[in-house]
């Protein structure tokens, strides 16, 4: 493994225009919605990044932004030492060959009209100069490799043919087809019957083994992301909020987010310490000035709707964005308007533990 990273995200933004309001436009003011704000994370080769938020939180846009499937607001995408966004499109389409994808839909990915041949060798028509007599050959080979065997019963099938965690085995075999360097997969389980959950996981795990390539996953679900995650950033409004290994976010969390995520993890039995309160859906509350967290938050300080926390990057491996945690939090606090976060009240609040 070589020590530069495969992916280094930089200070990536996404903005989009908001719906305005009739009394907005009337003031003129521009609304946006930061799904992604000055998003920093690398991944390196071979190993998989978790991502894990709650719905609405921009992990869909983040990976659509990296993908450059959408243009950044601001900010880098280095993959492989250099920066994709600078890319124009007729460069993207060697980063597309070594970086591919997996969407939470397989019925919505694959076309009904195409055969499972059909799909699964148009990037090798596309990237890869094989006659049919080979493109087959690869394809029922990807097909054994995905698990469905035999293949010569698979491909020739339409979706429609195909149950859904088949159908998300073929999805799977389209990404893995060209031996990419990067899978990402966006909620791959989300639309399966839990029975069939963890076979694909499975599946995952043994071709990621077998092919070495880097995974960015992107899941709602703590449990899943623990078990299939070398290191985990958890998202919250668009922003990380904490990162580190899985072993750390999930047992040792710091974030009071990734805490009250962790509290909500179901229990043998089925007891939950807490319930987060909803994502706030109002434009309005999302954009708030200090830590966006800071309303639904059990430990929120004075200075927490002042100022807003950074991702501490002291530490390579384990970065937490809160003031209960950073490590220059007097001098953070210097910096805020008079009175705020020096009291005995706050100094005493920040060694507290949720409770
Ligand atoms: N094309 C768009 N135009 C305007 N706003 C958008 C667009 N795409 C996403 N958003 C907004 O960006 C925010 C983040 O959305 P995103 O889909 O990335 O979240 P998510 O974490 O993937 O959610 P989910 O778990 O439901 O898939 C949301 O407020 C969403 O409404
Ligand atoms: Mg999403």
């Amino acid at each position: 493994m070589s020590s530069e990273p495969l992916v280094d995200i930089r200070g990536l933004k996404k903005y989009y225009a908001a719906e305005s309001g009739f009394f907005r436009q009337l003031l003129g003011r521009e609304e946006q919605v930061k799904a992604v704000d000055d998003v920093n994370f690398t991944v390196a080769a071979g190993e998989t990044f978790g991502i894990i938020g709650e719905s609405g939180s921009g992990k869909s846009t983040l990976i659509e932004t990296m993908l450059q499937l959408e243009r950044p607001t601001d900010g880098k995408v280095i993959f492989d030492g250099e920066d994709i966004c600078e890319y124009s499109s007729t460069e993207l389409r060697s980063f597309r060959e070594r970086a591919q994808m997996i969407f939470q839909d397989p019925y919505e990915t694959l076309n009904p009209q195409k055969t499972v041949f059909q799909s699964i060798a148009e990037p090798l028509k596309n990237f890869r100069d094989m006659d049919h007599e080979e493109l087959r050959t690869k394809v029922k080979t990807t097909l054994n490799d995905v698990g469905l065997n035999p293949a010569e019963e698979y491909i020739d099938l339409f979706p429609e043919q195909l149950s859904g965690g088949e159908r998300q085995r073929v999805c799977i075999a389209r990404a893995i087809v060209l031996d990419p360097d990067l899978l990402v997969a966006d909620e791959p389980l989300s639309m399966l019957d839990v029975s069939l959950q963890s076979g694909i996981l499975r599946l995952l795990d043994r071709l990621q083994e077998e092919h070495g390539f880097a995974m960015v996953y992107v899941t709602h679900n703590l449990s899943v992301v623990q078990s299939v995650a070398d290191r985990i950033a958890v998202m919250y409004l668009g922003k990380i909020v904490e990162q580190g290994t899985a072993e750390q976010v999930v047992n040792d969390p710091k974030h009071p987010y990734t805490r009250a995520l962790v509290a909500c993890l179901p229990t043998l039995t089925g007891d939950r310490e807490r319930v987060l309160l909803p994502i706030p859906e109002d434009d309005d509350d999302r954009d708030i000035p200090g830590c966006q967290f800071h309303p639904r938050c059990p430990d929120a300080m004075e200075e927490c709707s002042r100022a807003v926390p950074a991702l501490d990057d002291s530490q390579t491996d384990r970065q937490v964005a809160c003031f209960l945690h950073h490590e220059v939090t007097e001098a953070d606090r210097d910096e805020q308007p008079s009175g705020v976060g020096s009291t005995a009240e706050s100094e005493s609040r920040v060694t507290s533990e949720p409770q």
